[in-house]
């Protein structure tokens, strides 16, 4: 496995080949990369899990700020991405302004709860937002609301557990679904006739669980991913790649605890990320 000192020389990386960095606490973010690459395939991505530092959803604000603006200033140095994508709203709700501000010779694309097409979607206005506790805490969060959901009524569900049972899910283990139910069950509401028709999946760990959340709903909701949404922002921020021909570039994945388990092997291995 590479730990991100492992490729300090950036000359591995032509010009125009610049990787793309794809970013996440876990394994969530490879939901958004899988998106990228069905319309990306000639990009070049590096994949970088801070999993020493997983889960996010319970840090405390100015140390995970701190922690990923330091990470950043090493990745960055090392791999002179053409652009960074934040594929984790529990850090780019808190984090992202701050590192446009420490980097802005780099672009970034953040991902945040998709609340506006959420709000724009619902026919019976009752939105839940399924989150870790740090997203539903921000005030970006909050914002999002008041910008763009006054109309509607937005429940925000911050779920404990959920981003570790989804890495339990992947590495193949038997999960309780009773806790899933139990995490997912406060996103249902019902209110003068009418339910909720939507929930935003709002960690990007969650997609890898919408399987078993729909079993296990007790009304069909539409649950809303936004990682297509991500993709076509990240293809309208790079440069147009003219040269069409498909070159082979061995697309790394970089894990902060240097130590990834086989499970986690094996799926990086289906992803066609090089370990
Ligand atoms: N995948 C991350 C997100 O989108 C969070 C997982 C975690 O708790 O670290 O919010």
């Amino acid at each position: 496995m590479h730990t991100i000192e492992h490729y300090t020389d950036s000359r591995l990386f032509s010009q125009l080949d610049a990787p793309v960095i794809v970013f996440d606490s876990g394994i969530g973010g490879l939901t958004v990369l899988r998106e990228a690459r069905v319309l990306m395939p000639d990009r070049h991505f590096i994949y970088v899990a801070d999993d020493a530092g997983f889960p996010y959803g319970s840090w405390e604000e100015a140390a995970l700020r701190e922690h990923i603006i330091g990470l950043f200033a090493g990745l960055i140095g090392r791999f002179h991405p053409q652009l960074c994508v934040i594929a984790c709203n529990t850090a780019s709700t808190l984090v992202l302004d701050d590192l446009r501000q420490a980097f802005p010779d780099t672009p970034f694309v953040g991902t945040v709860p998709a609340i506006k097409p959420a709000a724009e979607r619902t026919r019976s206005g009752l939105v839940s937002v399924l989150a870790t506790p740090g997203t539903v805490k921000r005030a970006y969060t909050r914002d999002l609301i008041q910008s763009f959901a006054t109309q509607c009524h937005v429940r925000l569900v911050g779920a404990e557990r959920l981003a570790t049972l989804a890495e339990a899910h992947i590495r193949g283990e038997k999960i309780d679904e009773e806790q899933v139910l139990e995490q997912i069950m406060p996103c249902f509401i019902e209110q003068d006739g009418r339910r909720t028709d939507i929930v935003v999946l709002a960690c990007t760990h969650y997609p890898f669980l919408v399987n078993v959340f729909r079993r296990l709903a007790p009304w069909p909701v539409d649950w809303l991913d936004p990682a297509e949404a991500i993709a076509r922002r990240m293809l309208s921020l790079l440069p147009e790649n003219k040269d069409k021909t498909l070159h082979y570039h061995a697309d790394l994945a970089v894990f902060t605890s240097a130590k990834p388990d086989y499970a986690i092997r094996r799926l990086l291995q289906g992803f066609g990320l090089h370990i």
